[in-house]
């Protein structure tokens, strides 16, 4: 990681709380980027800003309560004003790679429950197309896990078993995760449906027509990128 990288990530994580409004429900993403976000958030909590926030991992839960910025529970219904996320690719289209941190499956949940999902990043992540070198990750149920990998390769990607330290990485939800190597996804909607549509997957992470704004930080300073309405 380089400096530039690391000061895009907390230009770009500090430029979004221009669009949290006193009051708002809020997604709150996982990640070393978004982790700016969340600091300057706590901030301004502490200085009697109102929000209430639904965290995307237990990593990004504690830091919220070590920041007292109250959380809505995990199990109810959110109907959220906002979402904020980094992204490990964003393409030319506002698609994205998400979940080198592992978090993919709740941030789908809490970005798909959000009227607005806000993607910061810095400027390395943005790419013409998405894909390798950079794979999908892919959150698997680790009863057969071969199986659903056999039938991944099936549809003609090889992929790799998530592994930290010799250890099988499992999820927030006890899952496994499968790193599958696609080349260049130029149809990323239809190479999400194909992989969810396999029995054992969970969910992956291609998230598709989910932006509303992608938010680059970079030597030239803040960028911002607003998908038009569709
Ligand atoms: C977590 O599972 C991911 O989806 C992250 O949002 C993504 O990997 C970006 O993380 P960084 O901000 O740490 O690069």
């Amino acid at each position: 990681m380089t400096q530039i990288q690391e000061d895009g990530k907390r230009a770009a994580g500090e430029a979004a709380l221009q669009y949290v409004p006193d009051g708002a429900l809020i997604g709150l993403g996982t990640g070393s980027t978004v982790k700016y976000f969340i600091m300057a958030l706590g901030e301004k909590v502490k200085a009697g800003f109102r929000v209430q926030a639904i965290p995307t991992s237990q990593a990004t839960a504690h830091l919220a309560q070590k920041l007292n910025i109250p959380l809505l529970p995990f199990e109810g219904e959110w109907e959220l004003d906002l979402a904020v996320d980094g992204a490990d690719q964003v393409d030319s289209q506002f698609q994205l790679i998400k979940g080198g941190g592992g978090a993919l499956l709740r941030e789908k949940i809490v970005a798909a429950a959000a009227r607005q999902f806000i993607v910061i990043v810095d400027e390395a992540k943005c790419v013409p197309v998405l894909g390798m070198p950079w794979p999908i990750p892919v959150e698997v149920i680790p009863f057969g896990w071969p199986n659903t990998q056999r039938h991944i390769l099936g549809l003609g990607w090889a992929s790799k078993l998530r592994k930290k330290n010799n250890e099988v990485v499992r999820t927030d939800e006890g899952n496994f995760i499968l790193d599958v190597e696609v080349d260049r996804i130029e149809d990323a909607g239809t190479v999400e449906a194909q992989l969810n549509g396999i029995p054992g997957v969970v969910e992956n992470g291609l998230f598709v027509n989910q932006t509303s704004m992608v938010i680059v930080g970079g030597t030239q300073g803040i960028h911002i990128k607003k998908r038009p309405a569709h």
